[in-house]
């Protein structure tokens, strides 16, 4: 069943810029075969991560993920099934944040804001607001 999954964990100071690029280029080279999309929005300290696909891929690919050394503290904020995707043509898009003064590409209201937090601190809010203000860092 397609779903998508959302987490945030902390960006660990060993995983300089440099590991970031070879995160991301594990993920062009892995997730297409396991037909994987999503994006993951890093900071200096946070990772959130959203992946979409089969249910049983997208587990697989977090059980992995937890084990990175590179982050710790992994938190699930949401595992659902989902209609359609998001980012059908991304393996795996990304973005750095400043997570003190976010850089949507459209207008957030304070609403957002408060989402955007909330996901930080790992609180699981609303799928579906959590998901629209991932799309507005790229869309
Ligand atoms: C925050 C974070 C996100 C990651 N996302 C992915 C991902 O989407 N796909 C992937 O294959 N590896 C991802 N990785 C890397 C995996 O933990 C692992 O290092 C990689 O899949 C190993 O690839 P390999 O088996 O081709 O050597 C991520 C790691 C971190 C820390």
């Amino acid at each position: 069943m397609l779903s998508h999954l959302i987490y945030v964990s902390n960006r660990l100071p060993q995983c300089t810029q440099q590991e970031i690029d070879k995160i991301l280029d594990a993920c062009q080279r892995n997730n297409k075969n396991y037909d994987i999309t999503g994006v993951l929005l890093y900071s200096d300290t946070k990772f959130i991560q959203y992946i979409e696909g089969e249910y049983s891929q997208i587990i697989q690919l977090y059980d992995k993920i937890k084990t990175d050394k590179r982050h710790s503290n992994p938190v699930l904020l949401t595992s659902t099934p989902i209609q359609k995707r998001s980012f059908p043509s991304w393996q795996m898009g990304s973005k750095k944040v400043d997570v003190a003064s976010v850089d949507f590409k459209t207008k957030v209201s304070d609403e957002d804001r408060r989402v955007f937090d909330s996901m930080l601190a790992g609180q699981p809010g609303s799928d579906t607001k959590a998901i629209a203000l991932i799309n507005k860092f790229f869309k």
